[in-house]
């Protein structure tokens, strides 16, 4: 049988050999943050650190976004839990956080439930915020040929899933579609602590941005 550890280590190759190549800003290392803030979490919270660090491993193996057959994907994912030794309901669990934490405009109706799936999400989430939120911001934006910044667009409420993916949009927009609205999203008090801090690096980006476009800074 395979230790908790071996069953991480191997999960950490199978990600790697699937994402390491990928430029939206889903890359490995945002992997390797999830995983690394969600087993941070998960010690503060008291959750299941083994059900966290595997759920935030593989949570982008079944995105919309890097897969075009998300049955396949999922599939995929837990052939490979059999497979390496992840018990059934250890399975069940990280396919019910992985399938509903993903952001999708903010109107899911199907919502994590868990106190491990609130960790991974929160983990998940903090990684849209702050420095890093905002490079990834302005990486996917250019991977899907969006502006930086139209003065003339403004940021729209209540969004479809449709309209979220649909890219009339600007990566300053995504700022108050998606990235100010995280800081009251967070699910544990670990993570809104955190989120606080990324929350006020996000506002003062945005002032020195529009000082910057005014030519006034
Ligand atoms: P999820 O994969 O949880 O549904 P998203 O697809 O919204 O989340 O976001 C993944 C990453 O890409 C995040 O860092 C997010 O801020 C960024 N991103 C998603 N949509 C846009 C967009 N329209 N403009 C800029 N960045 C985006
Ligand atoms: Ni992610």
């Amino acid at each position: 049988m395979l230790s908790q550890a071996q069953i991480i280590e191997r999960a950490r190759d199978f990600v790697y050999q699937a994402l390491s190549g990928e430029g939206s800003g889903h890359d490995w290392w945002h992997i390797e943050r999830v995983a690394r803030m969600a087993v941070t979490l998960a010690e503060k919270e008291g959750a299941d650190v083994f059900i966290c660090e595997l759920a935030a491993l593989l949570h982008d193996m079944v995105d919309d976004k890097l897969t075009d057959n998300e049955a396949e994907a999922l599939q995929n994912v837990k052939d490979w839990m059999m497979t390496n030794g992840v018990s059934s309901s250890d399975r069940a669990h990280i396919i019910d956080i992985i399938t509903k934490m993903s952001f999708k405009g903010g109107n899911q109706t199907d919502k994590v439930s868990t106190l491990e799936g609130y960790v991974v999400q929160d983990a998940d989430r903090l990684d849209a915020m702050g420095a890093i939120g905002i490079a990834r911001a302005m990486c996917y934006s250019g991977h899907t040929n969006r502006p930086i910044h139209d003065p003339s667009m403004t940021p729209r409420d209540n969004l479809t899933y449709e309209e979220y993916r649909s890219g009339k949009d600007t990566a300053i927009m995504h700022f108050y579609e998606k990235l100010l609205t995280l800081k009251n999203r967070m699910n544990t008090d670990s993570a809104r602590a955190l989120a606080k801090e990324r929350h006020d690096f996000l506002l003062l980006y945005l002032e020195q941005f529009y000082a910057e476009w005014e030519g006034k800074r």
